[in-house]
């Protein structure tokens, strides 16, 4: 049976939904976009890597990475020596990582848990980050940014990238034709994929005040708002992402937040 697409405003138990979704697609995931590799850094569907952009803190300390998926990100941190722990809510998606660091011969914690708890001590890393996990699966940002913030040590960096609150007005496709608002920005429906009456896929769209003021309330200074732009030449698309869509405005967003040094 084909799934439908809808907006919704009620999607119960999004974190169940998420898991169910990420268990089963995992062993497709990384086929179906080999861009990401194996031991790779990427920010987003531009295709702008860490090695590009530079974003994580100069000296990262101890890392933690939040919906790590397979954690190709991780493993790249890792083989460049730097301490990291990967978690996801996911534990097919952390099986595919846990093959994935034995094939590349790299050892790392993998730990299965949500981002909105996070099973670590206050103040225990330096820097946090993710590259479109968790975040989008969560109809509200603040218990994930609290957790972080309380994770992190005064003075960490929180880093994250995610589809650009923009794109959820658009259709879900990458063509130019397709740039026409159908959805209001501020309504924030969920967009839901149902099959036989069974919701399978959600994702919540959060606006840039939803980003900037969580984070504020959440207590980071938000401290850099980036939004990539489409790599010159790349026909590639991935979902909505692509060279059309690309030209005209950015997909991905990427923040980089603060949490306040003890005075
Ligand atoms: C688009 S994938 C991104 C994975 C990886 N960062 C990458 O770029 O391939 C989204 C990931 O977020 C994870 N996820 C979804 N909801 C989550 C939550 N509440 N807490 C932690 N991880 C979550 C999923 O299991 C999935 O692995």
């Amino acid at each position: 049976m084909e799934p439908s697409y809808e907006p919704s405003n009620n999607v119960p138990a999004p974190q169940k939904i998420a898991m169910t979704w990420w268990d089963d697609q995992a062993e497709e995931y990384l086929a179906e976009h080999p861009s990401l590799g194996e031991v790779k850094f990427q920010w987003g569907p531009e295709g702008w890597t860490e090695e590009d952009l530079h974003l994580l803190p100069h000296k990262p300390g101890r890392i933690l990475e939040v919906g790590a998926g397979a954690a190709q990100c991780s493993r790249w941190l890792a083989s460049k020596g730097h301490e990291v722990v990967a978690t996801d809510i996911s534990p097919g998606m952390l099986a595919v990582a846990r093959a994935l660091n034995a094939k590349h011969d790299l050892d790392f914690p993998l730990i299965a848990a949500g981002i909105e708890a996070l099973p670590f001590n206050n103040d225990s890393f330096d820097t946090v980050f993710t590259s479109f996990g968790a975040l989008s699966f969560l109809p509200t940002l603040t218990p994930a940014f609290d957790e972080v913030f309380r994770v992190l040590r005064p003075g960490g960096t929180w880093i994250y990238s995610v589809t650009h609150p923009f794109s959820w007005v658009f259709p879900d496709s990458p063509h130019q034709d397709d740039l026409t608002v159908i959805r209001p920005y501020g309504k924030r429906e969920a967009y839901v994929e149902t099959t036989g009456g069974t919701t399978e896929y959600a994702e919540f769209p959060h606006t840039f005040s939803d980003h900037v003021n969580g984070l504020v309330q959440s207590g980071f200074d938000v401290t850099d708002l980036f939004e990539p732009d489409w790599p010159a030449g790349k026909t590639e698309t991935w979902g909505a992402w692509g060279p059309d869509r690309g030209a005209m405005l950015p997909g991905t967003l990427i923040v980089t937040a603060q949490k306040p040094a003890r005075s």
